[in-house]
């Protein structure tokens, strides 16, 4: 009998944690959702418990130990590890060019979306290897391969994010541990439902597809990458950006 697959989703109350966390149960993962936003989290347990079993387990991924007990609790539930998508971050301030970019804003992106990406990845790395290896996607952004003005710690941390999936890819790739990072363009979620008019309008009249993307379309290539299909593919920055990025 073939084991259960078990993932690990952090950002999993909202948006694109979201999506793949519903794309991981409807495949049939054990799927643990994180999330610091424990109400949110608790909602997402209970509609998806109607589908499948998942865990809703707090964390704060800018917190190392709080990330070593989710994933340990989850774990303990579920047994092993093949699968996580690090999906948590944040944008941080808007509208402020670099020399006008707060410190506590740049000490805040960088420790959520980039360090908090490598506290995920130094405590589910030593659990897949128990399982004989897995799948990692971390969530990066198109500001993770091209300048975004105004937005300078988000486009560091998320250019950071891909440094740090190049590196780990190439250490684990023989342990079959296959690690790599997903570059969304704009989407649909609640994070960009704060954003001020003028720069959505801008935003969706740059997109060659002139449209959002869906977060649904993210968690398919999420859950692609965590497939055996996608056996081959390691240590890659993938964008999923309706062409955005081909100028
Ligand atoms: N939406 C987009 O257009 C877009 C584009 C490119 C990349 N991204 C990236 O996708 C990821 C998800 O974004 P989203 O659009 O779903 O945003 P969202 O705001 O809808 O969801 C983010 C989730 O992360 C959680 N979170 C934030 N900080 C956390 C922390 N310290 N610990 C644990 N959980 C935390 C929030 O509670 C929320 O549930 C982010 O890394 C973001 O940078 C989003």
């Amino acid at each position: 009998m073939t084991q259960r697959k078990v993932a690990f989703v952090t950002g999993a109350a909202s948006g694109l944690g979201r999506a793949a966390a519903e794309a991981f149960v409807a495949k049939g993962y054990a799927t643990i959702l994180a999330d610091r936003d424990e109400a949110g989290g608790r909602k997402v347990e209970a509609l998806l418990r109607e589908q499948g079993d998942c865990l809703f387990v707090p964390c704060d991924v800018a917190n190392d130990a709080s990330v070593k007990d989710a994933i340990a609790q989850g774990v303990e539930k579920y047994g092993r590890l093949d699968a996580a998508f690090n999906a948590a971050g944040i944008d941080g301030e808007h509208g402020r060019m670099t020399a006008d970019c707060t410190l506590e804003n740049w000490q805040r992106v960088l420790q959520i979306d980039l360090t908090g990406t490598f506290h995920c990845l130094r405590h589910e790395i030593p659990h897949m290897l128990k399982s004989g290896g897995g799948s990692i996607v971390n969530c990066s952004s198109v500001a993770g391969l091209r300048g975004a003005p105004t937005f300078a710690a988000y486009c560091a941390a998320k250019h950071g994010v891909i440094g740090l999936t190049k590196a780990a890819a190439l250490e684990y790739a023989r342990e079959k541990i296959r690690v790599n990072a997903i570059c969304p363009g704009t989407i649909d979620t609640p994070m960009n439902q704060g954003l001020d008019e003028e720069l959505l309008r801008s935003l969706l009249e740059s997109s060659p597809a002139g449209r959002l993307g869906l977060p649904e379309e993210i968690a398919a290539t999420v859950l692609f990458l965590c497939e055996e299909q996608a056996a081959f593919i390691s240590g890659q920055a993938i964008a999923v950006d309706g062409a955005w990025t081909a100028r």
